[in-house]
């Protein structure tokens, strides 16, 4: 699977070789992989996404964050809440709706994340897109 130029070996998101198609949805981890209050990053089919465990509930969204492609992943959960690692917007994941915007005024602002259906089956996460 081919990598954007701008990742590093060391900023891959994980997982991405245990991917399978699995009818519409792709198995991304299993649920012991991703505890509550974590998350993680996937490549599927050259997209990021995110999947977070919110007490419980995954929810995915992009990966990379609409502002400048930061890598979500690798930001701060806290709650339903991410933070990206580079200029500090923070989306909902539950809905991908921007809750602040990038620290730094004048470089640009961050919006809406796009969302993805995640389902549980058996131990697996199943990444809908
Ligand atoms: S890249 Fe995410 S806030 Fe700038």
């Amino acid at each position: 699977m081919e990598l954007n130029n701008f990742l590093s070996e060391t900023d891959k998101p994980i997982c991405t070789d245990s991917i399978c198609m699995n009818g519409r949805g792709i198995r991304v981890a299993a649920i012991s992989e991703i505890g509550p209050g974590t998350m993680m990053g996937f490549e599927v089919q050259g997209k990021y996404y995110l999947v977070a465990n919110v007490e419980g509930d995954f929810h995915a969204t992009d990966g990379l964050c609409s502002h400048r492609a930061g890598q979500l992943w690798k930001g701060k959960l806290d709650g339903h809440i991410v933070q990206c690692p580079r200029h500090g917007s923070r989306f909902d994941v539950r809905t991908g709706e921007v809750v602040s915007q990038v620290r730094i005024p004048l470089i640009g602002k961050a919006k809406k994340l796009a969302t993805y259906q995640v389902s549980v089956v058996g131990e697996d996460i199943i990444l809908n897109l």
